[in-house]
């Protein structure tokens, strides 16, 4: 089987059957699957076709085993969109595996919610000098996690609902809200799904971002649900990580290494990876996530796209999570910023857009 795969260059460090130093992290489950599935020849050649990096071997593993079963004329256009599927539910899992340790970890304060009423998450401090005055308004904040940004905004006067699609973070958030009687509506859903599943409603306030646009394989679909989510005059407030900054090597401690996609791409990068962003001492056994980047240019574009105007697009010298390990430091805001010469990366953004009609 492998020797379909022979003699492509970007393949070719797998035909002899090892893994290069520094891929390995990512290609442990590929080559399990690539080794053990191996039957069709056929199907290897499709695979080939879909693959053109080593970083995406285990996509490629993933659509070697489904080929074996699924092969026909319209196999490649079949199998790239299940690809897309079993990313969900890969992610979705790892999601709900975090979510009660996230609840239970120092950094998410929950217990500072509950033992201060006038408390709001770090990340919703950040934001208030370019999110202004949130009384009144109906919000929604898409991939909400477990609710401690989606509370925040509750508590700066919004009347809020959160959407996320794992159960177990939407089962943590509704915890929290009761505990607080913070009147906040959680609701399970995929983000693609989001105007279905909250029946049509329009929304003053699209509020996201924070790790969240990163886990979509498409922005300008993401776009399509933020527009139609809008009420006419609504505002999108998204702050988020860089896409600049999400294509560095974190590997590295002592240098700037441009290693992962910064276009979007329609395969996953395909992470394997043990641990989380916050303090935990759990041990995760979901441990697989697909992840796609979106450059700046492409998010003003879909937004564009959609009828949206563009009111704000401000760059941060400064993300909320350790993003680079090793080579931050803590701002008074608990921020994270590069020790060294900071201004050389932008680390996150604000980007705001209205729905003019
Ligand atoms: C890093 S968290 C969001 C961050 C949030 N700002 C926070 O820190 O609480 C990412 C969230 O996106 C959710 N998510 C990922 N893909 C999603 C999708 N397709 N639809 C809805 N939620 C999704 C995950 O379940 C997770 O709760």
């Amino acid at each position: 089987m492998l020797c379909d795969l022979r003699g492509r260059p970007e393949d070719g460090a797998f035909a002899d059957g090892r893994s290069r130093p520094g891929l390995e992290r990512r290609c442990r489950d590929a080559e399990l699957h690539a080794f053990g599935a191996g039957k069709e020849v056929r199907a290897a050649e499709v695979v080939g076709l879909l693959c053109c990096r080593p970083s995406m071997l285990a996509v490629t593993a993933e659509l070697f085993r489904w080929s074996a079963a699924t092969l026909d004329d319209a196999g490649s256009q079949r199998l790239s969109c299940r690809s897309v599927d079993r990313s969900a539910e890969i992610n979705r899992a790892s999601w709900d595996e975090r979510a009660p340790a996230h609840a239970a970890s120092p950094n998410y304060a929950r217990q500072q919610f509950i033992d201060d009423p006038s408390f709001v998450s770090a990340v919703a401090r950040f934001d208030v000098p370019l999110l202004g005055d949130v009384r009144g308004l109906r919000g929604v904040h898409l991939q909400c996690h477990i609710g401690t940004d989606t509370i925040s905004l509750a508590r700066h006067g919004a009347t809020m609902t959160g959407v996320d699609f794992s159960p177990l973070s939407v089962a943590e958030a509704r915890r929290l809200s009761d505990e607080l009687r913070a009147g906040v509506e959680f609701v399970e859903a995929d983000v693609y799904d989001a105007v279905a599943a909250l029946g049509g409603r329009t929304f003053d306030l699209v509020f996201t971002g924070v790790g969240a646009l990163c886990w979509l394989p498409s922005v300008s679909r993401w776009a399509t649900v933020v527009a139609e989510l809008l009420a006419p005059g609504g505002r999108l407030f998204l702050r988020e990580g860089h896409p600049m900054l999400w294509s560095l090597d974190e590997r590295h401690a002592d240098a700037l290494v441009v290693e992962y996609d910064y276009f979007e791409r329609p395969e996953p990068m395909v992470f394997d990876e043990q641990g989380t962003y916050v303090e935990t001492d759990v041990q995760f056994q979901t441990t697989v996530t697909h992840v796609w980047n979106h450059g700046l240019g492409e998010i003003v574009t879909a937004l564009l796209d959609v009828g949206m105007e563009l009111t704000g697009l401000v760059e941060h010298d400064s993300v909320p999570w350790e993003a680079l390990p090793g080579q931050m430091e803590q701002t008074a805001e608990r921020e994270w910023r590069l020790r060294d010469r900071p201004w050389r990366l932008p680390h996150s953004y604000t980007l705001q857009a209205v729905k003019r009609s």
